[in-house]
């Protein structure tokens, strides 16, 4: 008996930080031939490039992803391609073009073409009104344009299932902190950039104060979390669809300092906050996820310490391999 094909799955700003890892795992449960990914850049040398099929592509560009779509018989699309948010607050009109121009094409494609999505959403949908501990439902009032932008793409998520029964899906992410590719321009990079510098020289000076705690994923989390949102029965899914928040951990600069200053000692941080300690301030300290553990089972795995070694490890090791 022959086994049914895999679905055909586009990812759009595939070779950013997230989509570098999801990418991977997708061709390892679809096979390369079925996983598209799309990027409006080119990188040389990049695995995602190298190891499976690439298409660049803007997301502005309805007809390009259009036709993407016809010629391949896209089912899926994990759609990832965005404006981060300290970039974003430095070029307000572009992250609006992208982020919500962006979705909005891939929506309508999506209605057009049956399609099912995976759309992002991010703890900076949150604002100064939320409390530190933030619910699935509260006020969503962001300062920043990037928090804007997440809060209309969560609107337009529910908009076109409600109305045009578009199977669309998102999470919340927390900052994720990951190894493999370099963070891409938003506030939580310091929970990134502070693992190369303490391997490279033992010190890092942070772009947010000590006392800065946010929530936090490692990418693995991250990854698991979006395979099994998008895996879980429709039934289960309930009206936080446009963007269930997640946990893992919360910390403060001085946690992670501590944890790091465990394996790599001397270890020296030191501080200059610039204009993305006001956007830190604005997001709450940690997310109360059980509408997700309810929904579809959530669960982290990865905590503060665990995460900390893993990162220490792998990107010792990854630095060796290109030594
Ligand atoms: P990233 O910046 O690392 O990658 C985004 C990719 O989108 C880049 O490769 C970029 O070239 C591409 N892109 C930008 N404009 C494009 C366009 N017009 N057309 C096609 N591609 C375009 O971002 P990421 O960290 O991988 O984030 C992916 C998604 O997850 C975004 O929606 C982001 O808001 C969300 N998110 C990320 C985090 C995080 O900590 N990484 C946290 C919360 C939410
Ligand atoms: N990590 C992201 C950022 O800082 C949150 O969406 O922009």
């Amino acid at each position: 008996m022959s086994e049914a094909s895999p679905p055909t799955v586009l990812v759009t700003g595939a070779l950013g930080q997230i989509g570098t890892e999801l990418v991977s795992a997708l061709r390892e449960r679809y096979g390369s031939d079925s996983v598209i990914a799309s990027d409006v850049r080119e990188i040389e040398n990049h695995p995602i490039i190298n190891n499976g099929r690439f298409l660049t592509a803007d997301v502005l560009e309805k007809d390009s992803l259009k036709a993407i779509i016809e010629d391949n018989d896209v089912s899926i699309i994990y759609h990832l391609a965005a404006i981060l948010s300290a970039t974003g607050e430095q070029n307000p009109e572009l992250c609006e073009r992208v982020n919500i121009g962006g979705l909005a094409n891939v929506l309508e494609l999506a209605r057009v073409y049956d399609l099912r999505v995976f759309s992002p959403s991010s703890i900076a949908v949150f604002g100064p009104d939320c409390p530190d501990h933030a619910p699935q439902i509260t006020p969503l009032n962001p300062t920043t344009t990037y928090g804007k932008t997440k809060v209309s793409g969560e609107v337009m998520a529910r908009y076109y299932w409600e109305v045009h029964g578009v199977d669309v899906r998102g999470l919340r992410y927390p900052g994720l902190i990951s190894w493999k590719a370099p963070a891409g321009g938003g506030t939580t990079d310091y929970a990134v950039d502070i693992f190369h510098h303490a391997i490279m020289s033992g010190k890092y000076s942070c772009f947010v104060g000590p006392n800065t705690r946010l929530p936090m994923m490692y990418m693995d989390d991250a990854i698991r979390a979006t395979l099994e949102l998008m895996d879980a029965p429709t039934e289960s899914i309930s009206d936080a669809r446009g963007g269930y928040n997640i946990a893992a951990c919360s910390f403060s600069v001085t946690e992670l300092v501590a944890e790091i200053s465990k394996v790599i000692d001397p270890f020296e941080c030191t501080y200059s906050p610039d204009i993305r300690q006001e956007y830190a301030d604005s997001w709450p300290d940690s997310v109360d996820d059980t509408e997700a553990k309810n929904d579809w089972g959530w669960t982290a795995e990865f905590g503060l310490e665990k995460l900390v070694n893993e990162m220490l490890t792998n990107l010792t090791r990854a630095r060796e391999v290109e030594a």
